[in-house]
């Protein structure tokens, strides 16, 4: 464990690589590069270290999260529509024993209702939805602080 810990990982799972061709009333209007920009930006002024892992693959993430320990101190995640079902991923951030923030760019709890359900959040030390963008900076704080503790 490196003796600051402030090195988060920010993960984003299936279909978040076409922000910017989604619905923009649901979803706002950056790509992921550009959220990613911002996100590192904001990380950076808060005096964290971001790495940054994107895929439409179950198993890549899966994979991401097992070789996590000892490279990230917190995860902030966004798996999308796995978020709702994926068991494995569940699974697969149990072993990363790290904390986790989930974040959704919509309101989840306001869309259809298989969308309220999430095999994550019991997992995580918090849930942030419906903010857009902002809401990675609220999660960066959130493990910003959980780090200092
Ligand atoms: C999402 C919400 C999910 O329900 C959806 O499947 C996504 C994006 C969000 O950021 O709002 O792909 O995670």
């Amino acid at each position: 464990m490196s003796p600051v810990r402030n090195r988060i990982e920010v993960m984003h799972g299936v279909n978040l690589d076409q922000l910017g061709r989604r619905d923009p009333e649901i979803y706002g209007g950056l790509t992921l590069d550009e959220l990613e920009l911002q996100i590192g930006a904001d990380a950076r002024a808060l005096g964290l270290v971001p790495r940054f892992f994107r895929t439409n693959h179950e198993g890549e993430f899966v994979e991401r999260l097992h070789r996590l320990e000892g490279l990230a101190d917190g995860v902030i995640l966004n798996p999308g529509a796995w978020t709702h079902y994926s068991y494995a991923i569940r699974d697969a951030l149990e072993l990363a024993r790290l904390p986790a923030v989930e974040v959704h760019l919509s309101d989840i709890e306001h869309r259809e209702p298989w969308r309220r359900h999430s095999v994550l959040s019991e997992l995580c030390i918090a849930r942030v939805a419906g903010q857009g963008p902002a809401g990675y900076r609220r999660a960066l704080e959130t493990l910003r602080e959980e780090l200092a503790s």
